[in-house]
């Protein structure tokens, strides 16, 4: 182990060509991956003195921090990487902005409890009754990408709507009304939490959390009015006939805020990221063609192979150890699961888009551990829809631009494609 300047911790040697960090941009997402192979092979636990993070990338290592919550809670997962301006805090005290996070950054035993009600809302019958409401917004989405012309934009079509009609229909909002709003304000919230923006540009953004928030405690009061067959319903009623064991108007607000940015975000990136690569595999996408059944495994291989979220946090809460390095009590740990997923050691030829690998499965884009993310089955159901449609009804389906030239916003944790240009 060499000591590189600057660091208080050794490095692994550093590679000439890529620099002390083998050429990792913490922010920076057009293309990580090789340098996440040089950070698996020569400095798997780093110090990055330029975000404060200890940066892990091997799939073991990733794993056994997520497993190991009492170590490495996650309260700092939803904590602003950029500090919020003075302006932008004073837009947010004025409007009463007090939501935090739902489940995600909550500890034991209050997460345990809120998760428990959380599941207990997610019932089979919701769920079930789904299914069919997601296969018509696929279906008129379709619809509305031919009538849109060639070349067309599957974001602003496809992927950007299909899982808020979803998430919204499971809270019972109404989809029509409302996509183009939560859409909005998660961007909001998405580059509040996670962006690099100057103090000016958070001022917008902090009026979007404001309404975002607003709209959250609103549909707790219309529950509590209208006594609607949804998930919020499902909530409110529960909180009626226990008060001590169920969760209060905040906590079901804060659910609410939850599931309506994780809803969705991550399942357009998904979905984006999805259809990108099977494109620019066209081998995998006229298997797909042949085989639709195939469909929930191209879900898992895109999980893999290109994770919505490629970063997550912790924080240690007492001393702690990752692959024999210490991370001392109060440390910041930044875990790679875009780097754990291609790691050789668990998965055979990790740089191959393979739709039918066999352990696929095994990725960590869901996290693992007790916030292993509670709307997966939803998120990979809709996807899967949508993928078997897709290539159904448009198996002439073909990218419209360079893959290589497709941008991906500035992100510590969020990887997704702005755009999808197709063509027919
Ligand atoms: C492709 C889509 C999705 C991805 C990649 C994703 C990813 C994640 C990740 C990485 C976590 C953190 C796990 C951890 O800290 O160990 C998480 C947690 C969570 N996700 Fe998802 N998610 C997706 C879709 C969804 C959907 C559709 C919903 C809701 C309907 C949802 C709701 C949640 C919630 C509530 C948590 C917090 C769970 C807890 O802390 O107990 N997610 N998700």
């Amino acid at each position: 182990m060499t000591t590189t300047s600057g660091c208080p911790v050794a490095h692994g040697a550093p590679d000439d060509a890529h620099g002390v960090h083998q050429g990792y941009q913490p922010f920076e997402q057009r293309d990580p991956f090789p340098a996440y192979a040089r950070l698996r092979d020569h400095e798997p636990v780093f110090y990055d003195e330029r975000t404060g993070y200890w940066v892990v990338s091997r799939y073991d290592d990733v794993r056994a921090a997520f497993s190991d919550w009492e170590t490495f809670s996650s309260e700092n997962a939803q904590r602003p990487v950029t500090p919020r301006s003075a302006a932008a805090q004073q837009i947010l005290d004025d409007g009463g902005f007090t939501a935090y996070s739902g489940l995600s950054a909550r500890q034991p035993p209050t997460h345990t409890r809120i998760r428990k009600s959380a599941s207990a809302a997610f019932t089979p019958r919701r769920f079930k009754a789904l299914e069919p409401q997601i296969e018509t917004h696929v279906r008129q989405l379709i619809q509305d990408v031919r009538g849109a012309g060639r070349p067309a934009d599957l974001v602003p079509l496809f992927t950007n709507q299909l899982p808020v009609m979803t998430i919204l229909s499971l809270l019972g909002l109404d989809v029509q009304h409302s996509v183009a709003s939560f859409k909005r304000w998660s961007e909001s919230r998405s580059a509040m939490t996670w962006g690099h923006l100057t103090d000016e540009e958070q001022v917008p953004h902090a009026h979007g959390l404001v309404e975002y928030w607003q709209a959250c405690l609103d549909l707790v009061a219309t529950a509590h009015r209208d006594d609607p067959d949804s998930l919020v319903g499902d909530l409110v009623r529960a909180q009626r006939d226990d008060p001590d064991a169920a969760l209060d108007d905040h906590e079901i607000a804060s659910v609410c805020y939850s599931l309506l940015f994780a809803g969705h975000e991550t399942t357009t990136t998904l979905l984006g990221n999805a259809i990108r690569l099977l494109l620019t595999h066209r081998d995998q996408w006229d298997r797909l063609i042949a085989d639709p059944s195939l469909a929930p495994g191209a879900i898992e291989e895109s999980l893999r192979y290109s994770p919505s979220i490629v970063a997550w946090r912790r924080l240690a809460k007492k001393d702690g150890e990752i692959a024999g390095v210490k991370i001392p009590d109060g440390s910041e740990v930044l875990l790679l699961i875009g780097a754990a997923n291609r790691d050789p050691s668990r998965f055979e030829d990790p740089d191959t888009y393979d739709i039918t690998r066999a352990n696929a499965r095994e990725h960590l884009a869901f996290g693992y551990g007790i916030h292993y993310c509670l709307g997966n089955k939803l998120a990979k159901m809709q996807s899967a829809t949508a993928l078997r449609e897709l290539a159904t009804s448009m198996p002439d389906l073909r990218l419209d631009v360079d893959p290589d030239t497709i941008e991906f916003p500035d992100s510590i944790s969020m990887r997704a494609p702005v755009a999808v240009p197709v063509t027919w």
